[in-house]
């Protein structure tokens, strides 16, 4: 503990009138964990959090969110900033390294990271064995599972520095073109290798369209910025979890892309549009659906609103909605859903049941509004969320195997039947 910034400090915890004192690891903005790692040898107790509410499962120097106040910065830089100013390869390398690259540093991660754009012949065939209309994101997760098969000196991706960061720079390196491989399959085009020539978002698109504008990778630039960490969410922590096994880092990554497929998850950015679609062809009255979400009765959700962390504007929302108006006003986009969206953010921020909820637009309310405005395929945004959160995933897991943390293994409170005995299957 004494390794952290901030002094720590000692709560106690009255058990049956015994006092047991618990030390609490401070961050860096005065963020208090109370340890209760050795809870249940000094106590017999375990705590109880489905869902991991409000428990911290690491000390993390990535990326800090403060909810209460909608802040989100990495290594200690605001996330308006790196949106507005840096490139997504520079935050790549600030995700990794810790600090932002002088010139040479970063010529050297795009080198190293466009020498492994060549991804093995056989993802195509695997792509190809897949059946006409699988999803996206499964197909990717198929693509990034098989990457050990193709690599087997990455079976032991921390055995050396060496290999550690030849993984690395092969994951980096093959994720757009599996990518784009995945979109070319998903619509039956043939499939477009990359082009040496062009830097990392413009060979994504290449490879996606066969033809690059500047403003569409500007505009994909700075999306994949919004999304490149986000501390302990739903993924990061699955490949945290799942690289506490020791297990090489492509399968804790395509763990961590399951993971992030799902729709309360990075998954939310294809439903919101779904959604938005559906109010449009239902008429477009957006209270309809503000009112169905209030309603406990009925399984509707507004998809894009609510956090786990943010109780206040996402910070991504903020600069990605903004960037809407931009982006389709620069491509000359009109999209009614853009006014379906607008039109339930201002119903639902003054509307007492989101207000008392706290509940605010996420990074993906607008996001998948911009990506159709791109060409892009509603059942490609997931995938999109993915190329800009490989980064983090990766710099998740390099965190968690410097720092050693132990193999994780939540415990549980038994509630099933007690001890009883077989009968055999005449006498049940
Ligand atoms: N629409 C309507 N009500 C909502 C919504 C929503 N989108 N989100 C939360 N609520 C309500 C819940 O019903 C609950 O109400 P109650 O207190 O009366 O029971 C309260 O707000 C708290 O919600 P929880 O589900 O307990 O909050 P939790 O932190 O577990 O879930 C989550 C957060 C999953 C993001 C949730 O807000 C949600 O389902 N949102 C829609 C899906 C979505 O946009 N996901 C993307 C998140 S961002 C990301 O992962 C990239």
């Amino acid at each position: 503990m004494s390794d952290l910034p901030g002094a720590s400090e000692t709560v106690n915890l009255n058990i049956q009138e015994e006092a047991h004192a618990l030390s609490v690891t401070i961050g860096t903005y005065n963020e208090k964990g109370i340890d209760i790692s050795k809870l249940l040898g000094t106590t017999g107790h375990v705590t109880l959090d489905p869902g991991f509410k409000n428990t911290g499962s690491t000390k993390s120097a990535i990326t800090f969110i403060d909810g209460i106040n909608g802040i989100l910065q990495h290594r200690g830089y605001p996330i308006e900033q790196l949106a507005e100013l840096a490139s997504f390869q520079e935050v790549m390398y600030l995700l990794l390294q810790g600090e932002l690259p002088n010139a040479n540093q970063l010529a050297d991660i795009e080198g190293q990271i466009k020498a492994e754009t060549k991804a093995p012949e056989g993802i195509k065939t695997l792509l190809n064995a897949l059946p006409d209309g699988s999803h996206p994101m499964g197909m990717l997760s198929v693509a990034l599972a098989s990457l050990p098969s193709f690599y087997p000196n990455a079976l032991d991706s921390w055995s050396d520095e060496t290999v550690r960061w030849e993984t690395i720079y092969r994951l980096l390196g093959h994720m757009p073109v599996i990518a784009a491989y995945v979109y070319r399959r998903s619509q039956n085009l043939p499939y477009i290798d990359p082009n040496p020539e062009l830097d990392y978002v413009s060979n994504f698109l290449y490879m996606m369209f066969g033809e690059v504008d500047p403003v569409i990778a500007d505009a994909l630039d700075t999306l994949l910025i919004l999304h490149a960490d986000h501390e302990q969410n739903c993924s990061a922590a699955t490949v945290r979890m799942i690289g506490s096994s020791h297990v090489n880092l492509y399968a804790a990554i395509a763990g961590g892309n399951s993971a992030l497929w799902g729709p309360l998850h990075g998954g939310a950015n294809q439903k919101v549009v779904e959604m938005l679609e559906s109010i449009l062809a239902d008429g477009g009255d957006s209270e309809k659906y503000i009112n169905k979400a209030k309603d406990k009765a009925d399984p509707f959700r507004l998809m894009g609103f609510g956090h786990r962390v943010y109780k206040n504007f996402d910070p991504r929302a903020k600069v990605i909605k903004a960037y809407a108006d931009k982006i389709l006003d620069k491509l000359n986009v009109d999209d009614p859903v853009l006014d379906i969206a607008k039109r339930l953010e201002s119903s639902a921020l003054n509307d007492e049941y989101f207000q008392k909820r706290k509940l605010f637009p996420n990074v993906d309310f607008y996001s998948g509004i911009i990506y159709r405005a791109l060409g892009i395929p509603v059942d490609m945004f997931t995938v999109m969320f993915a190329l800009g959160r490989l980064p983090g995933w990766v710099s998740q897991w390099k965190e968690m195997r410097e720092s050693g943390d132990p193999i994780g293994r939540p415990r549980q409170i038994y509630t099933g039947a007690s001890k009883r005995d077989y009968k055999p299957i005449t006498d049940r």
